[in-house]
């Protein structure tokens, strides 16, 4: 561990180790986590959406018993932040996951650890405690046995629920990354799947496409989705959804639970912004069906807004890798208190004593021209 970790000067809000990333981490690197893919049409609306809501001040309200406490799928949480998965976080910080994990436990915080990971599944929960639950995000394998033998680690290492993304079949490059020459150093390849060797590689026939019949080939179908379902007794979330239809289909499809993602704007260009999609979603699985939203989210004030929206919490993606860059394990906590201190700050001025009290009514749109 690197004890001498401090905080960098400049620090005031969650959003200041965005703003400082670039000297935490070399170009390359830092290409790699901003980016988005494509012309980053995506990855920008997602923060644009957040600028065209305003929040409603409230007077003479009683927040003297105000708290952040939340049930989320029958679990306890202190605060409505969760760390999303996020890959290869040695390339932010030699401690990798295992900072983070600790600073998830200092701050109470779940974490959700990618299936790529820099260190093993089973370093991460040892390093986290028990402050707060700990979740694992899948990918599922070409191999049925490899994702069971992921599901067996993560459940005998106490993970309480699988993620399963399904937004990530392809993923074209970001622009910057490339322009910057980066790539993935070899420490930091994925741990948990050490043990997997590679699909072996099969020539496409003539007039096959590289996507439908190639990187399609493995892609998970609603089959897949079943036999996972079947496959554990933890509560299985979907992260990436974004279309009311699709969220409709994986409620009755017994899914936990849903994550309202586009990757962070790394997956499908051209994809609305998260926040944009979530009412439609709430309207579409109820007002009680345990929603989650990431992309965009840089401050208590955006957390506000996609809880007004119809989220029950929301996760942080690309802070948790600049936080990590700056200062290891203290940079994540300290990111994550400051996100927990500017929540309270909005909920308070606002009027709202808990989240229950942030609904719609909160937020009032702003004029487009004032949209950021
Ligand atoms: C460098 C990087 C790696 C990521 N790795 C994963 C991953 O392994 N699994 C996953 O489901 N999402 C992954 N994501 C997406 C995040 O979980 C999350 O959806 C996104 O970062 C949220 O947007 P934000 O960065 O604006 O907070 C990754 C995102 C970044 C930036």
């Amino acid at each position: 561990m690197h004890s001498q970790a401090r905080i960098p000067n400049g620090i005031h809000n969650a959003i200041d180790y965005e703003r400082l990333a670039p000297q935490a981490m070399d170009a390359g690197r830092h290409a790699y986590v901003a980016g988005g893919c494509g012309w980053d049409a995506t990855l920008a609306a997602n923060r644009a959406a957040f600028g065209r809501w305003s929040i409603v001040p409230r007077l003479l309200r009683d927040v003297r018993g105000g708290h952040t406490r939340l049930m989320l799928g029958g679990q306890q949480l202190a605060h409505p932040f969760l760390l999303a998965p996020v890959a290869h976080q040695r390339l932010a910080h030699p401690d990798a996951e295992i900072a983070t994990a600790r600073a998830a436990e200092a701050t109470a915080t779940c974490l959700v650890a990618s299936t790529l990971s820099s260190v093993p599944l089973e370093a991460i929960a040892q390093a986290g405690g028990s402050a707060a639950p700990r979740w694992f995000q899948l990918y599922l394998q070409p191999e049925r046995a490899h994702t069971l033998a992921l599901l067996a680690r993560a459940e005998g290492a106490g993970y309480q629920a699988i993620v399963l993304t399904l937004d990530a079949s392809i993923q074209l490059p970001s622009r910057s990354a490339l322009a910057a020459g980066f790539a993935m150093p070899a420490d930091c390849t994925p741990a948990n799947l050490a043990g997997f060797p590679p699909a072996p590689a099969s020539a496409l026939p003539p007039g096959a496409s590289r996507i439908f019949q190639g990187a399609m080939r493995h892609a998970p179908t609603w089959d897949d989705l079943a036999w996972l379902l079947a496959a554990t007794r933890l509560p299985v979330w979907v992260k990436g959804v974004l279309s009311p239809q699709d969220a409709r289909q994986l409620q009755g499809a017994g899914v936990a639970g849903i994550v309202v993602s586009n990757h962070g704007g790394r997956s499908l260009d051209g994809a609305p912004a998260s926040l944009a999609q979530l009412p439609a979603v709430r309207a579409a699985v109820g007002s009680s069906y345990p929603l989650l939203l990431d992309g965009g989210i840089r401050s208590g004030q955006d957390a506000f807004k996609a809880l007004a929206l119809g989220a029950d919490a929301v996760l942080i993606g690309r802070l948790q890798m600049y936080a990590l860059a700056a200062a290891g394990a203290l940079g994540v906590a300290h990111m994550l208190t400051l996100l927990v201190e500017e929540l309270h700050a909005c909920m308070a001025q606002a009027g709202c004593a808990a989240l229950a009290d942030i609904t719609p009514g909160a937020l009032l749109p702003c004029p487009p021209a004032a949209a950021a």
